[in-house]
């Protein structure tokens, strides 16, 4: 349960505007149970570049699916350096991982969205429960034009499907092109992937590289036809 009432969510979200705003509030508010989500994207390391100039001591917890690029490897290497950060890594359950291929391959997401629901609960949504338990806030890079159930979100939101953790989307409203400024102006080390037209960075096997004029997340689950896709580590804001 949330110790903060739904109104004064909102009133919070009013009040603090700028995405440092916003993150010096998290930090005074949960201390050390606090900590970013970092899939090493470009979001994620312009939010950690915010972070450190506010708080040297930040936390930041990448979900290791075992299926990463070798780039996003580099990328969080060179994070680590230049911030002097210890990254917090989660793997998957062992044994749910090899339950799981040994019934259905180790490439059962090309298979069926169902499938490709499972691998992302085993190797994502499960691990993310499991450290969320541990901490009062999360925060994201999430942006709201990435699909149209982020559209809904807000910078400060309680997070129904975490307990009612609260979850902060620091830049919810900026744009891809606000993020780049934002990366090249602070000299951030991004990810490789970003210069060989990979925009959205997941598992190696179910990201590619878009075509000029697709959507941002065309490249993610490529083979799948559903417009809006995430896999589950987001809650549902289309109701
Ligand atoms: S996903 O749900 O479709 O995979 P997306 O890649 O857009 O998410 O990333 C949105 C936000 O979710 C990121 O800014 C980050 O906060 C979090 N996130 C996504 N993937 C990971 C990951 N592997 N490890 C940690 N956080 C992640
Ligand atoms: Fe599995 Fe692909 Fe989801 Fe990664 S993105 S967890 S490899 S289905």
């Amino acid at each position: 349960m949330s110790k903060f009432t739904p109104e004064q969510i909102a009133e919070l979200n009013e009040k603090l505007e700028t995405p440092e705003e916003v993150l010096k509030w998290g930090f005074d508010t949960f201390g050390t149970k606090i900590a970013l989500a970092s899939s090493f994207g470009a979001e994620d390391v312009a939010v950690i570049d915010m972070l450190n100039k506010i708080n040297s001591k930040s936390r930041i917890f990448t979900l290791d699916t075992g299926r990463l690029n070798q780039e996003t490897y580099d990328v969080m290497d060179e994070i680590r350096k230049k911030y002097n950060t210890n990254i917090e890594i989660t793997f998957p359950d062992a044994q749910e991982v090899i339950d799981m291929v040994k019934v259905n391959g180790m490439n059962l997401f090309y298979e069926s969205v169902e499938n490709r629901k499972l691998c992302c609960g085993i190797r994502k949504v499960h691990p993310l429960n499991k450290m969320l338990d541990t901490l009062d806030c999360w925060i994201t890079g999430l942006r709201s034009d990435q699909t149209q159930n982020r559209g809904n979100a807000a910078k400060i939101e309680i997070d129904e499907q975490h307990n009612g953790m609260i979850k902060i989307n620091p830049i919810i409203d900026w744009t891809w092109d606000q993020t780049w400024d934002y990366i090249k102006a602070n000299n951030i080390p991004y990810n490789k992937l970003h210069d060989k037209g990979f925009p959205s960075i997941g598992c190696e096997p179910c990201t590619r590289a878009i075509k000029p004029g697709e959507d941002l997340r065309a490249g993610r689950w490529w083979w799948e036809n559903e417009s809006d896709k995430e896999c589950g580590l987001h809650m549902d804001h289309k109701t």
